[in-house]
């Protein structure tokens, strides 16, 4: 299929931009580079534009004849969307919804979106199934869970079909070590962590006082690897019956952030220092996914489901990167 791939030079879009090739599909990236980077791409083509700019995105969907849009172009950090509301309802809602409108008036059949386990809030019950009650506790989920629902309304009334895939935590790096985690500043536990392994400076856990067996906030690790695989499956899935459906990937198993950085001092084979912080605004207490329905539906099933071979491969790639993609 001929892709366009909003946010494709970013760190899971470049991954899953570059899985979908392989698979045998031409991607055109279109990302504004405000935090991803041309290296994550390469070599695809990129076009630096706004996801949300309607003349370029007809432009491109028409003279490049795109049959299906795989969008991850968003802000996606929880605790900087507490902070700043009005550029998660931008980026990630009004901007998505122009791609929308666009899409449809111009005749493309399938999407994908890059949804988030934000949607979800507090755990009622673990692990989540999509039927999970939805009440996030930041904007960036509410923004993922504004789209998803605009999606669904799209395909009933447009016969769009699209797969909102609901990533909980990704983490790690392509198999060929060459796309990972580089954000500035970075805020995801994995990289933060294992950058305290190779600089010493202690790493902040926010929050210790959460209602978890140790205290601290419980996540589901998957590998970016496998989140992208799941997009190769999803249109799979919309070619061969179209539809509009749900899917939450991750592992089924949660990990707390002390966890996270005992795994990683066995990994790395180095100290780690902590420091005790105050929890993040927005950061609920635990997110663990059932994936049944993935695995059932689209035949997905991880390939790289041990925290420890998460976390190696984000070490490997941070010890080859050590100042990001320009080292
Ligand atoms: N954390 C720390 N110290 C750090 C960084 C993070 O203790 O230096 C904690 C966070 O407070 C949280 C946990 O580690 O409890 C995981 O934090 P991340 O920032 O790595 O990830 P989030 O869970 O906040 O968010 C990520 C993605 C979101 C996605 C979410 C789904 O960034 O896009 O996973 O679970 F919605």
């Amino acid at each position: 299929m001929r892709l366009l791939v909003t946010g494709g030079a970013g760190y899971v879009g470049g991954v899953v931009a570059r899985r979908l090739r392989e698979a045998g599909h031409e991607t055109v990236v279109l990302d504004d580079l405000s935090t991803g980077h041309r290296a994550a791409a390469a070599p695809a083509e990129v076009v630096v534009g706004d996801c949300g700019d309607r003349a370029l995105l007809a432009d491109l969907i028409d003279r490049r004849r795109i049959e299906g849009v795989i969008h991850l172009a968003a802000s996606c950090l929880v605790g900087e969307s507490v902070q700043d509301p009005a550029r998660y309802y931008r980026n990630n809602l009004e901007r998505s919804l122009a791609l929308l409108d666009t899409v449809r008036a111009h005749g493309v059949a399938h999407l994908v979106l890059s949804s988030t386990a934000a949607v979800y809030g507090e755990p009622v019950e673990i692990p989540m199934q999509e039927e999970h009650p939805t009440r996030p506790t930041n904007p960036y989920g509410e923004t993922k869970l504004a789209l998803e629902k605009a999606l669904h309304w799209y395909h009933a009334a447009h016969g769009l079909g699209f797969v909102a895939l609901r990533y909980f935590n990704a983490a790690g790096a392509a198999r060929d070590g060459s796309i990972g985690e580089a954000h500035r500043p970075e805020t995801h536990l994995v990289p933060n962590v294992l950058r305290a392994a190779l600089d010493g400076d202690p790493v902040p856990i926010f929050g210790t006082d959460y209602a978890t067996p140790d205290g601290t906030a419980v996540r589901d690790y998957v590998h970016v690897e496998d989140l992208a695989e799941a997009h190769v499956l999803a249109l799979e899935r919309l070619q061969a019956r179209g539809g509009g459906w749900t899917f939450n990937l991750g592992n089924g198993a949660g990990f707390s952030v002390r966890q996270v950085i005992e795994a990683a001092r066995r990994v790395t084979g180095r100290p780690i220092p902590t420091r005790a912080a105050a929890r993040r605004p927005g950061d609920p207490e635990s997110l663990v996914a059932s994936s049944e329905r993935a695995r059932r539906e689209l035949g997905w099933s991880p390939r790289f489901p041990a925290l420890e071979s998460i976390l190696e491969s984000a070490w490997s790639f941070l010890r080859s990167h050590p100042g990001g993609y320009a080292a």
